[in-house]
C-alpha cells in the first residue's frame, strides 16, 4: 500500500482552521491550544491540514518525502498518542490542574485529594503529562502533513461515556478508565536484576488484586466518593495505570525506532519516546506511594488490595518501593553482562503488541468494531514497516 493509500482520516468538520493561522510565531510556540481546544470543546483535536503547514522560520527544512514504511509508523504513534491524550485529559479533568495549557473540567476535590496521599505534586504531573501527550499528537500529526501524509483522526470513534462525578466535561471519551483490569507486571519486571521479556521471562505483578476483575480508576459518578477507602483504592488504581501506560510508551518508541528509515524520523522518535521515559520513571516512583487500602466496590463487589509492598512476604528487591530505577538485567544474550535497560524492546509485532495490552486493559470497553479494525489496520502496516522501505 502506498502512502496515497493510505487511510486518509482528516477530518472536514474541525473548527480549526477557522482558530489557526499562517503565521511563524504560532507554529513556533506550539499551536494555539486554547482556542484549538476551545473550538473543539474537547481534546484531542482532529487537526486539519491547513492550520499545520506553516513551517517554522529558520528550521530545517520538511519538505521531501519519508518512505512508507516511515509513515506507517508514524501514523500508529499518532493514533497512539490521541488514544494517551484522551486517557490523560480524563485524569486531568478530575485530578489534575484546568489552567489554559490543558483546559477542560473543573476538577474533583475529594478525588484529587486521594490522589495527594501518594505526592503532593499528583495534580502538577496529571497536568503536564497530559500537555505532553497532546502535543505529541499535534506535533507527529503536523509532521505527518509536512511530509504530504495524511495525519490521523479518531474523532468519529469519540462515543464512550464521561465520568459523572464532578468535575468532569461531559463529552465523547475515546477511552473507558472505569472497568481496567491493570496489568502491574511492570513493576516487577524492572526490578528483576534476572529477567527480561524479550528473552521469554515472566514476572509476577506487584497487585495481583488488579489484574482481576474491573476496576475504576476515576469515581464514575459522585456515589464513588461516600467512601474514603474505596475512593483511596481509586486512586491507587489511577496511580497503578499511570505507570502502566507510560511504561507501554518507553518500550514502544525503541521497538519501532528499530525500523525507521529517515534520521529525522528517528530522531522525533527517540525524542518523544525519550519523554514516555521520564513519565513512567515518575509514575513507578508514585506507585510505590499507594497507602495501603483493601474495598470492595461498591457496584461491581470486586476486591482490590494494595499491600504494603516493603513487608513480607514482599520484601526483596523485586518488590521495594524505592528501587525506582531499572535495575541491570539480562540483555539480548544472557551471556552477555547484565545491564541497565528499557524492557522490552524487541520490535517484531510490536505495534499489535501495544494495541492488544491496550485492550487488555479495559481501555477500549464499549468501542465499535470499527475502532478496533482501524487500530489493527494503523497496527498491521506499521509492523509491516522494514529499514529500507
Ligand atoms: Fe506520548
Ligand atoms: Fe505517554
Amino acid at each position: 500500500m502506498t502512502r496515497d493509500t493510505l487511510p486518509a482520516t482528516v477530518s472536514s468538520t474541525t473548527d480549526v482552521e477557522s482558530t489557526g493561522n499562517d503565521s511563524v510565531s504560532q507554529t513556533k510556540q506550539g499551536f494555539d491550544r486554547r482556542s484549538l481546544l476551545k473550538g473543539l470543546g474537547i481534546v484531542g483535536a482532529a487537526v486539519s491540514a491547513g492550520s499545520l503547514l506553516a513551517p517554522e522560520a529558520g528550521a530545517e527544512p520538511t519538505n521531501g518525502s519519508i518512505t512508507r514504511g516511515d509513515t506507517a509508523i508514524l501514523r500508529f504513534l499518532a493514533a497512539a498518542e490521541i488514544l494517551e491524550t484522551d486517557l490523560w485529559q480524563q485524569y486531568n479533568e478530575l485530578g489534575g490542574i484546568q489552567d489554559s495549557e490543558v483546559p477542560g473540567g473543573s476538577g474533583n476535590p475529594d478525588y484529587t485529594e486521594a490522589l495527594a496521599q501518594l505526592d503532593e505534586d499528583m495534580a502538577q504531573y496529571i497536568h503536564d503529562n497530559t500537555e505532553d501527550e497532546l502535543t505529541h499528537e499535534l506535533f507527529i500529526n503536523a509532521y505527518l502533513v509536512s511530509k504530504g501524509a495524511a495525519p490521523v483522526s479518531l474523532e468519529r470513534f469519540r462515543t464512550l461515556p464521561s465520568s459523572k462525578a464532578t468535575g468532569a466535561q461531559q463529552v465523547g471519551r475515546l477511552t473507558n478508565l472505569m472497568q481496567l483490569t491493570v496489568d502491574t507486571t511492570w513493576y516487577t519486571r524492572y526490578r528483576s536484576r534476572t529477567g527480561n521479556p524479550d528473552l521469554g521471562d515472566t514476572f509476577p505483578p506487584a497487585i495481583p488484586t488488579l489484574a482481576v476483575g474491573q476496576h475504576p480508576a476515576i469515581p464514575r459518578s459522585n456515589d464513588d466518593l461516600a467512601d474514603p477507602n474505596f475512593l483511596q483504592a481509586i486512586a491507587n488504581t489511577a496511580a497503578f495505570h499511570f505507570a502502566t501506560i507510560e511504561q507501554g510508551g518507553t518500550s514502544l518508541y525503541p521497538q519501532l525506532a528499530q525500523r525507521v528509515n529517515s534520521v529525522e524520523v528517528l530522531r522525533i522518535v527517540l525524542s518523544i519516546g525519550g519523554t514516555e521515559i521520564a513519565h513512567f520513571q515518575t509514575w513507578g516512583d508514585k506507585a510505590g506511594n499507594a497507602p495501603q487500602v483493601s474495598a470492595i466496590d461498591p457496584k461491581t463487589g470486586v476486591l482490590v488490595t494494595f499491600p504494603d509492598l516493603n513487608s513480607p512476604p514482599l520484601d526483596g528487591e523485586d518488590f521495594q518501593t524505592n528501587l525506582i530505577m531499572p535495575e541491570p538485567t539480562v540483555f539480548l544474550n544472557r551471556h552477555l553482562p547484565p545491564c541497565s535497560v528499557i524492557r522490552p524492546t524487541a520490535t517484531r509485532g510490536a505495534a499489535m503488541a501495544a494495541v492488544a495490552a491496550l485492550t487488555a486493559d479495559g481501555l477500549f470497553i464499549g468501542q465499535s468494531n470499527a475502532f478496533f479494525e482501524f487500530m489493527r489496520e494503523l497496527a498491521t502496516q506499521a509492523d509491516a514497516a522494514r529499514r529500507g522501505f
